[in-house]
C-alpha cells in the first residue's frame, strides 16, 4: 500500500521544514514527514533545506558558519506569512522528541555528507538511536558516498538513492552503493522501469508529487512512498 509522505512537511500550508510543518503533516494523516538536514558549526544536526538562512528565515549565512544558539535567534516562518513567526529552526533531536511516541515515519534527507560536514553520518545516527526508532527511519541523499557510510556505520538502517535522471538500469548501480530503496524524480518513472525496478526487488519512493492524476497513477502501481507538499484530504 502507498504511503504519503510530506515533503519538508505539509509545506503547502506551513513554512517548510518546521515544526509546524511536521505537525500539519501528522494532523492531516500522513505516513511521514520528509527533511532536509545540515550541520552548524558546533556541530548541531538542524533540519532547513538550504546551506544557507537567507531564503527561509530572516537570518544570512551559510549553516556551516553558524552556531546552533545563533540560527535560534532568528525566525524561520515570517518569509511565509507573520502568523508563522515564532517558527525556528529545530535540531533533528527536537523533531524526533516530538514524534518519538507517535509510530510516525521520517525520511531524513542528508544535504552533504562527511566530505562536506565532517562526521556528520554519525552523528545522525547518534541522533535516531538515542531519540528515535530506527525502524520508521528512513535515510537519503543525492550524496551517495553518504549513503554507504550510513551502511558501513549500521547495514540495518534503511537508505534511499535519490536521483533526477532518468538512469538506465539503475538497480545495477545502486547495489554497489548498497540501498534499500530508490528515490527517483517522479517525471522519470515509466511503466517499465517501475516493473522492471520491482523485478530487481527495489521498492521505489518518489519526489516530489503535487499533480493528482500522477499521485493517482503512481498509486495504482504500488510505489511505496509518494513525497508530496500538498494535502488530498
Ligand atoms: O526527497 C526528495 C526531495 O526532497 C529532493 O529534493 O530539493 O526538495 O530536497 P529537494
Ligand atoms: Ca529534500
Amino acid at each position: 500500500m502507498t504511503m504519503i509522505f510530506g515533503h519538508r512537511g505539509l509545506s503547502s500550508m506551513y513554512p517548510e521544514n518546521t515544526m509546524a510543518a511536521f505537525k500539519g503533516a501528522y494532523d492531516d494523516g500522513m505516513d511521514g514527514i520528509e527533511l532536509d538536514v545540515h550541520m552548524t558549526k558546533d556541530g548541531e544536526i538542524v533540519v532547513i533545506h538550504d546551506f544557507f538562512m537567507d531564503r527561509t528565515t530572516d537570518g544570512i549565512g551559510y549553516i556551516k558558519d553558524l552556531k546552533f544558539k545563533d540560527i535560534k535567534k532568528h525566525s524561520a516562518g515570517k518569509w511565509f506569512n507573520e502568523k508563522f513567526s515564532l517558527e525556528k529552526v529545530s535540531s533533528l533531536q527536537e523533531i524526533f522528541e516530538y514524534f518519538k511516541d507517535k509510530n510516525f515515519k521520517i525520511n531524513v534527507e542528508i544535504k552533504a555528507g562527511y566530505r562536506f560536514y565532517e562526521n556528520i553520518e554519525e552523528k545522525i545516527i547518534n541522533n535516531i538511536y538515542k531519540y528515535y526508532k530506527k525502524e520508521n527511519i528512513i535515510i537519503s541523499s543525492f550524496d551517495h558516498y553518504s549513503l554507504l557510510k550510513c551502511k558501513e556505520i549500521d547495514s540495518t538502517l534503511e537508505t534511499g538513492a535519490l536521483y533526477e535522471a532518468a538512469l538506465f538500469n539503475p538497480w545495477t548501480y545502486m547495489k554497489s552503493i548498497k540501498v534499500d530503496y530508490i528515490h527517483p524524480q517522479y517525471l522519470t518513472l515509466t511503466d517499465e522501469v517501475i516493473e522492471d525496478s520491482k523485478k530487481e526487488g527495489y521498492k521505489i519512493n518518489t519526489y516530489t508529487v503535487d499533480d493528482v492524476d500522477a499521485i493517482k497513477r503512481l498509486i495504482s502501481k504500488d510505489i511505496n512512498i509518494i513525497f508530496t507538499n500538498k494535502t488530498y484530504g
